[in-house]
């Protein structure tokens, strides 16, 4: 395990997942039934942007460096709202850290939520425990996230959001995530599942070939590339594939995503997808 998120934290696609990820928590608690969120790779919680790993790479300023609460058209600031309440980007604020989806979850759920944090490194876990394990609705625990993901489904409370968040560093790890999926969705096919992913080459393809062949519906596709994601060089493409998204989520994507595609693109070949891959 050599990935550690803090070279990476605030990076465009940290931007695009996490902005999409407070759209789906803000629409799931509008219901006063309490719910719960599983985050089976979860980080350390909180970045410090001027650690010694975010100065090492930088990634960074061309991800939320690059998301000015200014000249935010009203439609797209309406839905950025709680991303930029959350990382502290409103008018005259000064950014220093850059919350990671443990936090996110934390400040967007309610007392009668749960939350529940697989990190399997020992030192983020600690650093993670330290950043949000003193709440009483989370439990950070030090196990690998797929086999804790098919401990912890179904939740007691029958709605909630699973996020699947792998560092992608094997060369088996769409294939481990495609199998865990599987398995939780036999057991709570209610849930919404969000499955990050990098594009690269057509991996992140065949991974959704491979969940809609097996027969799991509601699958939802949503992307976002700063530059062509298959040419050399660093990456440039990502998506999450949501099962079971919260019905608003496309409409709001699609308000999103350009807006976002303008802001964080860094050469020819960015762009965007909103695509439903099976029958709703
Ligand atoms: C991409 S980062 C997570 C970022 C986080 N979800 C966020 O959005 O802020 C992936 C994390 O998974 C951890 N990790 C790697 N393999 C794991 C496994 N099998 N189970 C649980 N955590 C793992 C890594 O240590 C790393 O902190």
């Amino acid at each position: 395990m050599n990935y550690r998120h803090a070279f990476h934290a605030g990076n465009f696609a940290d931007v695009f997942k996490h902005v999409l990820l407070t759209r789906m928590l803000v629409y799931l608690t509008r219901k006063d039934a309490a719910l719960r969120y599983i985050d089976t790779h979860a980080g350390i919680g909180r970045y410090d942007l001027a650690g010694d790993e975010s100065c090492r790479t930088g990634e960074w300023r061309d991800g939320v460096g690059r998301i000015d609460p200014q000249h935010m058209p009203s439609d797209v600031r309406e839905l950025m709202q709680p991303y930029l309440d959350i990382v502290g980007l409103n008018e005259g604020e000064v950014l220093s850290h850059y919350p990671g989806s443990p936090l996110i979850a934390q400040k967007l759920l309610r007392r009668q939520d749960r939350i529940i944090c697989c990190e399997l490194h020992p030192q983020d876990h600690a650093l993670l425990d330290q950043a949000v394990g003193r709440d009483r609705r989370v439990k950070v625990i030090e196990i690998d996230g797929y086999t804790g993901l098919n401990a912890f489904v179904p939740p007691p409370e029958r709605r909630g959001l699973v996020l699947i968040d792998p560092p992608f560093e094997e060369r088996d790890e769409f294939d481990r995530v495609a199998r865990t999926l599987q398995q939780a969705h036999a057991k709570w096919s209610g849930g919404t599942y969000v499955v990050w992913y990098p594009i690269k080459d057509r991996g992140a393809e065949r991974f959704a070939e491979r969940i809609v062949a097996a027969g799991i519906a509601r699958v939802l596709c949503l992307e976002l590339s700063v530059a062509d994601p298959f040419a050399e060089g660093p990456l440039s493409g990502t998506g999450l594939l949501v099962i079971n998204p919260p019905y608003v989520l496309e409409e709001e994507a699609r308000v999103l995503l350009p807006w976002l595609t303008g802001k964080l693109s860094r050469d020819t070949g960015a762009g965007w997808r909103v695509e439903r891959l099976t029958d709703f």
